[in-house]
């Protein structure tokens, strides 16, 4: 009709200002509140990052020490979502899990729902903050059979979450420290990332003044998607299956296959929508692959082998050159959960974890903006003009 601005996909419309995450695709630069990701992954933890994503600001050692200590004051959840937890079928996707149990936490933790309420927002983001790696881990023993473990404040965050998923009632969980930075870059590098689908989500819900635990629990939902955040499970499954079928040996038929278009395969954890040169973080998680894959004695790991085959045809084959198709995060973070035993299963729920500050950051800047009204998006009518109905 020429009213509106016909833009599938958004590739070309900017749909809010915003001051959190800077994204140079071309470069292949990532900027949290300014700060490069590289200098944070060496130098910050996750909570820091949270309180950076947050606040606009690093905290200093004593907001840190204050902003821990809130974190881990709510790392438990309501006695009564164990309850809540026994109504999914122990086969269900975590995904699907968790998506009903951060839907939940607003029936739980009524007291907070007003999003308009900048102190009920404060409120709502610790707990979401603190209680994901419990739900998470809630999500993981539910599924074995094995009993919750409730969360111990003494370790890190990352600590606490690996000792949640992997310690069991007769048998303590070292928790090596390496593996504990690895899965606290994990959590930083998918802290946020501007304004992709699940963060749109996450805005567009809260923008009719939903509570936040159903604005994040959108978000959730949305992340599952292979196109996604559920592009680190389907790359791990990409993997595995090659190494099936003949492993080292298959990597060039595969990726000729890749760039058949009839057959409907993509290489999962390659690409981005914003990235047209390396993503940054992929360059970081293949340096935390390495360092996983050597401390654990998995240097030898097939899959990585294979990961490192097809990154190096894809950088050479016109297919992908031609494309600008790069590794994004997800092409490495998949070998490096296997690694430390996270089943693959739970991928995208750990990225969910990691990815709430971002979706609370977001949310909390959509409000406080003047210019914030409900999300709208216009259409053009395609469909068939008025006609009578004739029975
Ligand atoms: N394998 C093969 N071809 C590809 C791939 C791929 N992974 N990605 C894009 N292409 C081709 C695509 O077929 C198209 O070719 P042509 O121009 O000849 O039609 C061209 O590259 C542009 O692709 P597009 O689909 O128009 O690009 P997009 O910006 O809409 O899609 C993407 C971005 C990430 C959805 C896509 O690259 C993809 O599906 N990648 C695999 C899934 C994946 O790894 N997703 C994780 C993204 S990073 C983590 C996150 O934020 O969730």
């Amino acid at each position: 009709t020429g009213m509106f601005t016909y833009d599938p996909g958004f590739l070309s419309t900017a749909s809010c200002q915003s001051t959190i995450t800077y994204i140079d695709g071309d470069k292949g630069e990532l900027l949290y509140r300014g700060h490069p990701i590289e200098q944070l992954a060496e130098q910050c933890d996750y909570l820091d990052t949270c309180y950076l994503l947050l606040k606009g600001e690093l905290p200093n050692a004593s907001q840190r020490d204050e902003f821990h200590q809130l974190v881990l004051k709510h790392t438990m959840v309501h006695e009564q979502m164990h309850f809540f937890m026994r109504g999914f079928r122990r086969d269900a996707h975590p995904m699907a899990v968790l998506t009903g149990l951060v839907g939940a936490m607003s029936a739980f933790y009524h007291e907070n729902t007003d999003i308009h309420n900048a102190e009920h927002r404060d409120r709502a983001a610790i707990q979401l903050i603190a209680k994901m790696p419990t739900l998470v881990a809630m999500a993981y023993k539910y599924g074995k059979g094995e009993p919750y473990m409730y969360p111990k404040n003494h370790l890190s965050y990352a600590g606490n979450f690996l000792n949640m998923m992997f310690a069991t009632p007769c048998e303590d969980y070292r928790v090596n420290p390496v593996i504990e930075r690895a899965m606290d870059r994990i959590f930083i590098l998918h802290a946020d990332h501007e304004q992709n689908a699940s963060t749109s989500t996450v805005r567009l819900c809260g923008s009719s003044g939903t509570n936040p635990f159903a604005a994040i629990a959108a978000g959730v939902a949305c992340l599952w998607g292979p196109a996604h955040g559920g592009a680190n499970e389907a790359c791990l499954h990409m993997l595995e299956d090659i190494q099936k079928h003949g492993g080292l040996a298959k990597v060039g038929e595969f990726m000729e296959k890749v760039k058949d278009k009839n057959s409907g395969v993509r290489l999962m954890g390659f690409g981005h929508r914003v990235y047209k040169n390396y993503d940054p973080r992929a360059k970081l998680m293949q340096q935390t692959c390495n360092e996983v894959l050597t401390e654990l004695g998995l240097e030898k790991d097939p899959l990585f082998a294979l990961a490192k085959k097809v990154e190096q045809i894809a950088l050479e084959d016109d297919y992908f050159v031609q494309r600008k198709l790069y590794p994004n995060v997800d092409f490495y973070s998949g070998i490096v959960q296997r690694a430390i035993g996270i089943p693959v299963k739970l991928f995208t729920g750990i990225f969910a974890l990691a990815r709430t500050v971002g979706w609370i950051a977001q949310l909390n800047e959509m409000i406080g903006d003047p210019e914030y009204k409900i999300g709208r998006p216009r259409q053009l009518y395609v469909g068939a003009p008025r006609r009578d109905v004739k029975l």
